[in-house]
């Protein structure tokens, strides 16, 4: 299983999101890779926000390492799943996929704790530490229940 976690700048959400699954699928034994990407190319080799780092650094996850890329239409070939952030992640997203979009891969990853309440994780660019917190404990619950679906 390979899982993508996209958001607009690949620099505040999705590497958060993309070390938390990486925390939790190997915690749980699982044999899938994770990656992480941005619709746009803003922040393009640079490594995650550093209040990503710092909160999820307190969680006990290293996200320093990663570096970001931009979502690119072969990634819709590769990957099995692949989770968006917010609604214009989703148009951007499907935008970039071009002809190798398939909806049936692509979904808003709040619909994991709120199945098809289209909920977003919001954008904590703006923001301060408590807005990366909260980012934080949304996709930690989301990931829990990528985890325990697929155990079963
Ligand atoms: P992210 O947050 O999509 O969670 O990585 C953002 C990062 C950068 C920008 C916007 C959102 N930006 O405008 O540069």
């Amino acid at each position: 299983m390979k899982v993508l976690m996209v958001c607009l700048g690949n620099i505040c959400r999705s590497p958060m999101a993309q070390g938390v699954l990486e925390a939790k699928v190997k915690a749980a034994g699982l044999d899938w890779q994770v990656d992480s990407a941005g619709t746009a190319n803003y922040h393009v080799e640079e490594p995650p926000h550093h209040l990503s780092q710092k909160v999820a650094k307190s969680y006990g996850v290293d996200i320093s390492g990663q570096h970001g890329r931009q979502l690119t239409k072969d990634d819709f070939v590769s990957f099995d799943k692949i989770y968006v952030m917010d609604k214009e992640n989703y148009r951007d997203a499907k935008r970039i996929a071009g002809d190798n979009w398939d909806e049936e891969k692509v979904d808003l990853l709040l619909n994991e704790i709120y199945p098809n309440e289209s909920r977003e994780v919001p954008d904590p660019w703006y923001g301060g530490i408590e807005n990366f917190k909260e980012v934080y404990a949304l996709l930690n619950e989301a990931c829990e229940k990528i985890i325990e679906k697929n155990k079963a």
